[in-house]
């Protein structure tokens, strides 16, 4: 008997995910010393209490299990840990091990992210990524970080999204520590590569059978006129470089990244299969188009569809996130779903964006790739990197005066869905 196509399995994992700067509040981190400096889009814009996570934990745990989640991604602020170079808060450790604890004892499954794109404020200046001296205190905090989950039963991403941070902080410099320097950016990623072998092997010392993995943004890439070959040379690129290259390196052990004239990473990881999962970040689709001189390419978003572009600007392009998934069949590993969502200020728009990627997560599952969770971000409405508190990206929106949680339409939505397994059109 054929399987019914809408349904997903019993063992298949949904889930909500977020990230400490974004949610928890009152942390001091590089980012808020770059608000301070002016740096946002609008520079008058701080994360500031955010949406007050760190102290309202519990409410967000009930928010979980209302929605019947059943794992929770969540980052450990290293700035909390070590917010002075060499001075560690135990206070700190516990709060997180107390976070762990309570989401284990709910039957929530921490998915813990040890770099989503913060540092403490002295990382920069003592042991910056592009310095072999960052090493070092990466395995600190990395160990501090295991010592934190001893026991538990959670998932470690190493890094999210590591392209975009090297794009952001080390290419075009609208993020912490702000380089634009392709001379730089070689040596630092070639840091972070070694920093995500490094984590995987000391994760695995202390419980060989815990799942390791990063979050890699996969974005769809079309070129700006699609009969011109140099904005067709630029997809490739982007695809290949951008997408895939990292991936390639933590599945044979070499990197070896070339973003022509831009920069260039090459490294001997001395590890190969550093990766029990594949962790996969979608959003969108991007239009590039060449321009001469340096960076040499203009992105843009459009709305082929006419779906309408999402309030974020972005192209609502689920067919690419069947595109991308379908792609990482070739790593013949179990897939994760690490972040999916829409920036949808009414929140009317979520629960169809969720039932048209979902589709396509389940033909690309139909067609063979081993996809095991889908994590939906976010739960709450979140600080966003270059955007401050304009996008709503949470199931769950907040009211930031009073800090009251506010369900979405995709709340009763997803927890229908979660509840049934059956995925059907809002
Ligand atoms: C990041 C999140 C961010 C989201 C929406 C992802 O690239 O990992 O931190 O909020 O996109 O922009």
């Amino acid at each position: 008997m054929a399987s019914d196509p809408d349904i997903f399995p019993e063992d298949f994992c949904f889930g909500v995910a977020t990230s400490a700067y974004q949610v928890e509040g009152g942390l001091n981190t590089d980012w808020t010393v770059w608000e301070a400096q002016g740096k946002l889009k609008e520079p008058h814009v701080r994360c500031g209490d955010a949406v007050d996570h760190w102290n309202r934990f519990d409410e967000d745990l009930r928010l979980l299990q209302h929605l019947g989640a059943q794992a929770f991604r969540l980052s450990i602020e290293w700035a909390r840990l070590e917010p002075e170079s060499g001075k560690f808060d135990p206070a700190a450790a516990q709060a997180y091990r107390w976070r762990l604890e309570r989401l284990v004892a709910a039957g929530i499954r921490p998915v813990v992210t040890l770099h989503h794109f913060t540092h403490p404020t002295w990382f920069h200046e003592t042991c910056p990524w592009h310095l072999p001296g960052c090493l070092p205190r990466w395995e600190t905090h990395v160990r501090a970080c295991i010592e934190l989950a001893r026991g538990l039963d959670v998932v470690w991403v190493t890094f999210n999204e590591p392209m975009v941070f090297l794009l952001g902080g080390y290419l075009d410099g609208q993020m912490p520590p702000g380089k634009k320097s392709g001379n730089e950016a070689g040596p630092a990623l070639e840091n972070i590569a070694r920093a995500h072998v490094l984590a995987w092997r000391l994760i695995k010392e202390a419980s060989p059978s815990t799942p390791v993995g990063i979050a890699q943004h996969l974005m769809a890439f079309a070129p700006d006129r699609w009969w011109h070959p140099l904005d067709q040379a630029l997809c490739r690129i982007a695809d290949s470089q951008f997408n895939w290259a990292l991936l390639e390196a933590f599945s044979t052990g070499r990197l070896n990244v070339n973003m022509p004239g831009v920069m260039r990473a090459r490294a001997d990881l001395g590890a190969a299969a550093t990766m029990d999962y594949v962790g996969a970040n979608y959003y969108t689709r991007s239009h590039l188009k060449f321009i001469p001189g340096k960076p040499f390419v203009r992105m843009a978003f459009k709305d082929v569809s006419k779906r309408g572009l999402t309030d974020i600007g972005w192209e609502e392009f689920p067919e690419g996130f069947g595109l991308m998934l379908r792609q990482l069949k070739r790593f013949h590993l179990p897939v994760w779903v690490m972040e999916n969502g829409i920036d949808d200020r009414r929140g009317e728009r979520r629960p169809g964006y969720m039932y048209t990627h979902l589709k396509e997560l389940l033909a690309a599952r139909a067609a063979g790739v081993d996809i095991r969770a889908y994590l939906h971000w976010a739960l709450l409405d979140n600080f966003e990197w270059l955007e401050g508190w304009g996008p709503k990206f949470g199931l769950y929106g907040v009211n930031r005066e009073t800090m009251e949680r506010i369900e979405t339409p995709a709340v009763p939505y997803y927890r229908a869905l979660i509840r049934t397994r059956r995925l059907v059109a809002p």
